[in-house]
């Protein structure tokens, strides 16, 4: 098996759970890591909260756990600030920091980081510059293609990028001017393999194993990342870097297995953000988990409703265990 190695830091497969803001929190991947996701990221932190910030509530925030390699992902455009941030997640344990290129969000961009960067090179260039300075861990980047389709920078940036010291990248194949749009250009991303010799890793649209063969196939990549396919699924990554290994697709826990899956997952929420915010946290994972079990529409939209809308913890405990049957039955009628 090939291994990816990040300035020194080896993986042991080739599927990396992407960061998603609101979702992949500590517990999410928590869970990821455990069903063999071969990396998982933080939620973006702006660098300048991290650098305001006090290290236990941010301790807990980040949540290393067993966790590991640890990748804390960072965003903004002062890379003084980007370096003190930087600093302070090597002291919360980070093995590596990766620096986002890629967010579309206006309130990101309109802050002129994220993808703006990509409009912004010796910017770019300078945040990497400093945070390496600051740090011994390896420092990657997560960009988009380019800001728009007339301006597809990505590989010009990536080997400047490289040249910088930076140890690995990420490439989503949209624009940032696509938001969400359109399809994700697998064989865009073969460009900037093509322009560097660090690890590329290859993101956007991959919901089935077969996706998985594909985004590698299109774009030569060392890897691939998976952010919403893994909605619902946290075991997906996992289950993909087997699937890359020895063909095997997992078709991952059904019934009460599902049902096991939700209750933990639901009590590690819980526990993280305490039951308040827990409960309104969870909803929406418990909401994906619903979706994914191939039940009837009218028949999921109840049990949506039962997990969204009730604020007793104990009924939604109950509740998930009645649930593993129904989608038992969901999954032993397909
Ligand atoms: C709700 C949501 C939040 C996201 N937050 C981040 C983030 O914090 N940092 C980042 O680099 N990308 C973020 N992304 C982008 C994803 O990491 C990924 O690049 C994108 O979703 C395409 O991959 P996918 O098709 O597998 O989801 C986010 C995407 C979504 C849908």
């Amino acid at each position: 098996m090939d291994t990816i190695n990040i300035g020194g830091v080896k993986l042991k497969g080739r599927v990396v759970l992407a960061p998603m803001s609101g979702i992949t929190d500590a517990p999410f991947r928590r869970l990821a890591h455990r069903f063999g996701a071969s990396m998982v990221v933080s939620e973006m932190v702006a660098g300048h909260d991290l650098a305001n910030g006090r290290p236990d509530t941010l301790r807990r925030t980040l949540g290393r756990g067993d966790i590991s390699p640890f990748v804390v992902q960072l965003a903004g455009r002062e890379p003084q600030l980007m370096a003190h941030a930087a600093r302070i997640a090597e002291d919360l344990g980070a093995d590596i920091i990766d620096i986002n290129m890629g967010c579309p969000a206006k309130k990101v961009t309109g802050g002129l980081s994220g993808s703006a960067l990509m409009r912004e090179p010796n910017r770019a260039l300078g945040i990497v510059a400093a945070v390496r300075g600051a740090v011994c861990v390896p420092v990657t980047v997560k960009m988009r293609t380019g800001w728009n389709d007339q301006n597809r920078n990505a590989p010009v940036l990536a080997r400047a990028l490289e040249a910088e010291g930076i140890a690995m990248i990420t490439v989503h194949g949209r624009t940032r001017a696509q938001f969400y749009k359109g399809k994700s250009d697998w064989s865009f991303i073969a460009h900037v393999k093509a322009a560097v010799s660090i690890p590329v890793i290859a993101n956007g649209d991959v919901e089935t194993f077969d996706d998985a063969t594909g985004i590698l196939g299109a774009s030569g990549a060392d890897g691939l990342m998976i952010g919403r396919g893994s909605q619902g699924r946290p075991w997906f990554p996992g289950a993909v870097a087997r699937f890359i290994d020895s063909g095997q697709r997992d078709t991952g826990p059904r019934g009460p297995r599902l049902a096991d899956l939700m209750a933990e997952h639901y009590e590690n929420i819980l526990s993280h953000y305490g039951i308040a915010l827990g409960l309104r946290a969870a909803r929406k994972h418990l909401g994906w988990y619903v979706e994914r079990a191939g039940l009837e529409p009218s028949v999921a939209r109840t049990w949506r409703a039962e997990f969204c809308q009730n604020d007793d913890a104990n009924a939604v405990r109950a509740a998930i265990a009645r649930f593993g049957n129904a989608a038992h039955n969901a999954a032993e009628a397909a």
